[in-house]
């Protein structure tokens, strides 16, 4: 028998390339975490393919769901609401566990949740990290978006700034795709990066002015471009006749580039808005450059701000972070209905 006052949530999350549920007790204690993958279907395109995505999803999405249940031991009846990300992300991907949860919401007679997938990277930067200071900002940076927000609450994030162009994720596996290193660029190119000079080559930094908080990555991947093609682009592809050494140093260098901005940015934010915590999340957050530099500018700032990092299992998606955050909506009471649709872009 369930305990009565515990709330269980299952999480459903089908934004990108990863299918995934799970079942999370009073926004804390998980209680189970399935992830399916789809990076192998995905790799021989060099990035996620929105129909191939989707119809992955599709094949996945029941059997995933089913395994979180069985994990966590738990049956429907037990379940308390049933949340989902609606958005921001591929249509055709999150229409997939869109229509699953309305469908279970409806067999089930359970509420239905709809969760920001962005606010839900936030979560998993907190899960089970109750006690920290407000003010906070929160530097989320994923495949597809790289945004800086005023964090009040899990249900009042403000968003301060965002990429005018391409995300610190999509640079990575960009980069990632013109040294011909696989997909997903980010862990291939940190791998790699452990062996180069991250001063090597001067990329060049785009802060966009010192006081926006607003982030552009475009310039950094044409500028590893040109590096490998020539200026004109019509030179003789370098890569194949670099030596490890070489690719290792592009690699340190491009990676060292971007975690600058991205520190220099959130040490921006932190000043202005006196925020006593520092909040990290999204897939770029399993990057241990990112992780050491942020935590040496918290130790180094004045006064010292917190750092907290969402742990490498919870950086890249996953349903876990979705189920966490829809406690809180759970208890505001901000329920969706079955009209519910999935939108590309964040609120
Ligand atoms: O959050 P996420 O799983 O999906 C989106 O919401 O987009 O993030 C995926 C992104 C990919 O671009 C991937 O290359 C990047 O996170 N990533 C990394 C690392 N692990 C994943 N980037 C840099 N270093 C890593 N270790
Ligand atoms: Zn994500």
């Amino acid at each position: 028998m369930k305990d009565k006052t515990t709330i269980n949530i299952l999480g459903i999350e089908t934004s990108c390339d990863e299918t995934a549920a799970a079942v999370v007790a009073d926004g804390h204690t998980i209680k189970s975490s399935v992830v399916a993958s789809q990076t192998k279907l995905h790799e021989k395109y060099g990035g996620v393919v929105p129909e191939v995505a989707s119809r992955a999803h599709i094949e996945k999405i029941y059997p995933v769901i089913a395994e979180a249940l069985e994990q966590a031991k738990i049956n429907p009846d037990e379940i308390d609401a049933i949340a989902v990300a609606d958005r921001p992300g591929l249509t055709i991907a999150l229409i997939v566990g869109v229509t699953a949860a309305k469908t279970l919401s409806f067999a089930w007679g359970k509420p239905l949740i709809a969760i920001d997938h962005l606010h839900a990277h936030m979560q998993s930067a907190i899960l089970n990290k109750e006690d920290f200071e407000l003010p906070a900002v929160a530097l989320i940076v994923s495949g597809g978006h790289t945004s800086l927000y005023d964090y009040l609450s899990p249900l009042e994030p403000k968003l301060l700034g965002k990429t005018i162009d391409d995300a610190a994720g999509e640079a990575f596996d960009k980069v990632a795709s013109i040294l011909k290193l696989p997909y997903p660029g980010g862990p291939a190119i940190e791998k790699i990066a452990k062996n180069g000079n991250p001063n090597a080559i001067k990329f060049p930094r785009s802060m966009l002015g010192k006081d926006s908080l607003d982030f552009s990555f475009s310039g950094i991947k044409t500028a590893v471009l040109y590096h490998c093609l020539g200026q004109d682009m019509k030179g003789q592809n370098i890569v194949d006749s670099m030596t490890p050494q070489q690719i290792a140093d592009l690699a340190a260098s491009f990676q060292a580039t971007v975690v600058d901005i991205l520190v220099k940015k959130t040490k921006l934010a932190s000043e202005k808005f006196q925020a006593k915590t520092v909040l990290l999340g999204g897939g770029v957050a399993a990057n241990s450059a990112l992780r050491e530099a942020l935590q040496n500018l918290c130790t180094t700032m004045k006064p010292p701000r917190k750092l907290l990092v969402a742990s490498k299992q919870y950086c890249t998606d996953n349903a876990v972070m979705v189920a966490s955050l829809a406690y809180y909506k759970y208890k505001a009471g901000l329920f969706a209905d079955l009209t519910l649709e999935p939108q590309a872009h964040s609120e």
